[in-house]
């Protein structure tokens, strides 16, 4: 495909969708109004850890405006949210509750007001428990069980060559401990379902989700009715990073079970407060990370041990522990690695999927550990990760190897240049002694598709009509990443039409195919790969209608910018809805359904050798910064970041990603941190809990580097979730080389930095 001329892919494109969102005309689920609609409002537990003794909900009764209330016993089916085995979080908590903001009775009422006062009204005794807090404590021995199994919610290793040998061969071993801290997502549109059930016996959830599919299995399963008679409907969603799975799940089955109870319409629509207690945070970790190398930077192992902690429950601990240990030893060559991970249970609220996955912690940790390294043998950092750095034909760490895609050296490289190019260009008039100047690199990479997580399919459908626009139909959503899109971009591109006759569904459950969740990087990829054999096949139709009309080989045919053309032959042209029309008439089927299927992740579950990722996004981030000595302020002067996307198919969409991603970094670097006392968040709202705002925009300019991926659509490659740990990485190196000391623990807070300069 490379020496291909592309019209549209790769060219910079508006949001097909952007319009509606500017201008406010795009329905967010608490946009739609239906007369009659009730709202619930669901009661928390308020404490961290402790035995439901009784529940009394006649006060909420009294409370004008409540209608009825729900307690576990009303959920017709197992009461159970979870998303992965080992399936432990009940939707309404009966017996035990295991954090703060656990649900125990959902309210429901005539306005949200009456809703949240019964909620309030409601008495609920629960004998309190010590809470457990912190994983060493949840590890100790003879301590209480959070969960009937134990304390220990998963754990994994990866082993790869001989680590003790690589030890033994190295010259300098640098060994650190590092930490995490909880993230919250801070989406802009917190949680929102609307439940409405149809005369038909069916119900409709529209709501703010990022995996429809999984959305409508779980309201089935615990409305005890077939999938078939749920249909999910994917409002605009105002960002999800992996925090709406959950919780829309959660929400979702209650409005559902609600709304059928109530024969109304139920909406639920968290505060903030309720969205950052009662939804799942980015694991906190504890990192410790050993690496050895000769004199000359050849690196010879690494041992990582990962402790997460995961909070009430598991949610996808599973899954991030186990890409934790993929990621750990980084982009590099590293001949002999031994990587422990685990997720622990501990009465706080519990951590699951955030953009990055595990990723950013663990580059963080390993990062950081790759600039001490640099400094004891005093080689240039950046040099030091292009002399290991992973290239084609070279075995990552779980000993997969690709023969293409992997443009870390040329990140690296284009990184270099720029550096060269600005050294010290940055620098302001500091005649006060108050600013301290530093710079700091990263290198890091992220695995792209269902990877170790299982099967990897998406189907997509391609609709022409008679007269040649197009309908895309992708069961994956757009959050605002941009999806939408590519998935426009790919169609137009095969099938020869401008971007102004295409269309995108907004996904239902009735109207597209089932394709997975949208996570891990993959909408692009494997999403873009199912559009484009698609549209293909539509083309086809197209090419033998039109071989018949012109009287030429099909191979002689030519769509572009919506007309048929013969290659040989430029002045003849048909206009594209001619040849479509007659392709109805002749009977050319117009629309199609394909599938792309990633190739199976196959590897050894003790050691994790194997192939696994079907791609990895590589890159390599720049960020120089200012320090001020007495306040610990920090200044974003110059952020670069390069990643190979394989192929870029809008620039302005990877501009984006990256923009967004790199300022979620910041904020996990910098900004962020869930506060608790006793086991309660003492900070749930934008107030006292920091999140990057428009202020804090970082000069981000990006780098595409384009080392084709066989397994994309025109060999792209997804970027959503790798600028968070490059630049929370990058952010680390460059505040630490500016004061002179190691930070080992993020955030780095302004206090952290004040306290560290003396
Ligand atoms: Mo994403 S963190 O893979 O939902």
């Amino acid at each position: 495909m490379s020496n291909r001329v592309l019209n549209i892919v790769g060219k910079p494109v508006k949001k097909v969708d952007g319009v509606e969102l500017v201008t406010g005309r795009a329905k967010f689920a608490g946009d739609i109004r239906i007369p009659g609609t009730l709202h619930g409002y669901q009661r928390r537990a308020g404490i961290p850890a402790g035995r439901i003794t009784h529940i009394d909900t006649a006060p909420a009764m009294e409370v004008r405006g409540v209608l009825f209330v729900l307690l576990a016993e009303d959920i017709p089916g197992p009461n159970i949210m979870g998303i992965l085995p080992p399936f432990d979080q009940p939707l309404l908590a009966y017996d035990e509750v295991r954090y703060e903001g656990e649900s125990v009775a959902l309210v429901v009422a005539r306005t949200k007001k009456a809703a949240r006062a019964g909620a309030e009204a409601i008495n609920v005794e629960i004998e309190p428990l010590e809470p457990i807090l912190s994983p060493e404590d949840a590890l100790k021995e003879g301590a209480r069980k959070i969960h009937q199994g134990g304390n220990l919610t998963f754990e994994r290793k990866l082993k790869k060559g001989d680590t003790v040998k690589g030890f033994e061969e190295a010259d300098v071993i640098v060994e650190n401990t590092y930490e995490t801290s909880f993230q919250e997502h801070a989406y802009i549109e917190p949680e929102t379902v609307l439940a409405v059930p149809g005369g038909d016996g069916r119900i409709t959830v529209y709501a703010s989700c990022q995996s429809p599919f999984h959305l409508r299995g779980h309201i089935a399963a615990n409305l005890h009715v077939p999938a078939a008679k749920v249909k999910v409907v994917q409002a605009y969603t105002g960002g999800s990073f992996g925090g709406k799975d959950d919780v829309a799940a959660e929400i979702g089955i209650l409005a559902s079970v609600a709304a059928v109870k109530g024969g109304a319409p139920v909406m639920i629509a968290h505060d903030r407060e309720e969205s950052i207690i009662g939804s799942n945070l980015r694991h906190a970790s504890k990192i410790h990370y050993r690496t050895g190398a000769k004199k000359d930077g050849t690196i010879t192992a690494r041992e990582v041990r990962i402790t997460l902690d995961g909070g009430a429950y598991a949610s996808e601990s599973p899954f991030v522990t186990m890409k934790t240990i993929i990621h750990a030893a980084g982009p590099y060559h590293v001949p002999n690695a031994t990587v422990e991970c685990r997720a622990v249970y501990t009465n706080k609220t519990y951590a699951g999927a955030f953009r990055g996955f595990g990723v950013p912690q663990v580059t963080f940790a390993s990062e950081s550990q790759i600039d001490e390294l640099a400094a004891k043998l005093g080689i240039d950092p950046l040099e030091l990760r292009r002399k290991n750095a992973l290239r084609a034909g070279l075995p990552n760490a779980t000993g997969q190897v690709f023969e293409q895609s992997v443009g870390l050296v040329e990140t690296i490289d284009r990184i270099r240049e720029h550096k060269n190019r600005h050294t010290g260009a940055k620098r302001k008039q500091d005649d006060t002694g108050r600013w301290l100047y530093g710079a700091g690199v990263c290198c890091m990479m992220q695995g792209i598709s269902n990877g170790a997580e299982g099967i990897d399919v998406v189907g997509a459908s391609v609709q022409m009509g008679q007269d040649g626009s197009v309908l895309v139909g992708v069961g994956l959503t757009d959050m605002g990443q941009g999806s939408r899109t590519v998935f426009a971009q790919v169609a137009a591109e095969v099938l020869g039409v401008t971007m102004d006759r295409i269309s995108v569904k907004q996904v239902d459950t009735d109207s597209v195919h089932d394709s997975g969740p949208t996570i891990a990087s993959r909408a692009t990829t494997v999403g873009g790969m199912a559009v484009f054999k698609a549209a293909g096949e539509v083309k086809r139709s197209l090419s033998k209608m039109a071989s018949l009309m012109l009287k030429c080989g099909e191979e002689e045919v030519d769509i572009a910018e919506n007309f048929v053309l013969h290659k040989k032959d430029k002045n003849v042209r048909i206009p594209l809805s001619e040849v479509a029309t007659a392709a109805y008439w002749t009977g050319f089927p117009l629309m199609n359904l394909s599938f792309s299927r990633a190739p199976d992740a196959d590897y050894d579950h003790d050691t994790h050798q194997g192939r696994i990722y079907i791609a990895y996004n590589f890159g390599t981030h720049f960020m120089s910064v200012r320090v001020d000595r007495y306040t610990g302020r920090v200044e974003v002067l110059d952020h670069v970041a390069a990643h190979d996307v394989g192929r870029v198919v809008n620039p302005l969409g990877v501009e984006g990603q990256v923009e967004g991603g790199s300022l979620i970094g910041y904020g996990l670097a910098h900004l962020e941190k869930v506060e608790t006392r006793d086991g309660c968040i003492i900070n749930p709202n934008f107030s006292d809990y920091a999140v990057p705002t428009v202020k804090d925009r970082l000069p981000t300019r990006t780098i595409c580097v384009e080392d084709e991926n066989p397994t994309g659509p025109y060999g792209a490659k997804g970027v959503g979730e790798p600028p968070v740990a490059g630049a929370a990485a990058a952010f680390a190196n460059a505040v630490s080389d500016a004061a002179g000391v190691r930070f080992v623990r993020l955030p780095i807070t302004r206090e952290d930095i004040v306290k560290a300069l003396g």
